[in-house]
């Protein structure tokens, strides 16, 4: 049974989404890792009985803590869901095409440092795009640049604001990513 480390920054609706949906499936959550103590996240997690483990920036980067722990616990794949924080290269080396993300626009627009949740749909709007969408890609040592594995669209309203479009992105998230995961990973 393949076991996934979910990494997550923030509310963790991504998160939960991804937990729940694996429950009867040949895949499970084995744990989050989290870059925030105070991440909506934490709380979703433990509610669903999903361990969670709070790390800083500095072991990240400068320890093998993290990468140890997951070793220990024998992930197998990694999924990004709201996660702000690039990953060392230690961690892309030791998981290579085994680390997947979601990003809420259309890459390779919209991407990179700084373009994250809701400063993406503000880019969007501020360009009058007429449609924005997700990204689910392969992670790689820079931001957003991984290979593609999906991409789909939603359009972008007349009155949208960066919340409304976020509500949009966010459903089509909630559709979409537990299942490119899960045919990924069945596929690898
Ligand atoms: C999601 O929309 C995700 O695509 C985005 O952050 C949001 C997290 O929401 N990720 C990025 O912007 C990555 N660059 P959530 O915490 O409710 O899942």
């Amino acid at each position: 049974m393949p076991k996934i480390a979910i990494f997550a920054s923030g509310s963790g609706t991504n998160a939960e989404n991804l937990i729940e949906s694996y429950k009867h499936t040949s895949m499970i959550v084995t744990r989050v890792y989290c870059n925030n103590a105070k991440a909506g996240v934490i709380a979703r997690a433990q509610r669903l009985n999903v361990p969670v483990t709070v790390f800083s920036k500095d072991e990240l980067w400068n320890s093998s803590t993290i990468l140890d722990s997951m070793r220990a616990e024998q992930v197998d794949f990694v999924v990004l869901a709201g996660f702000m924080m690039l990953l060392p290269q230690t961690m892309i080396d030791a998981y290579r095409n085994k680390i997947i993300n979601i990003h809420p626009s259309l890459l390779p627009k919209y991407g990179g440092k700084g373009m994250f949740g809701i400063h993406v749909h503000e880019a969007v709007l501020a360009n009058h795009e007429t449609e924005s969408g997700i990204t689910i890609h392969l992670v790689n040592e820079e931001y957003d640049s991984g290979k593609p594995l999906f991409q789909t669209t939603c359009p972008v309203l007349e009155n949208d604001t960066p919340e409304l479009l976020a509500a949009r992105v966010h459903s089509l998230e909630y559709q979409y990513y537990p299942k490119i995961v899960q045919e990924y990973v069945e596929n690898f």
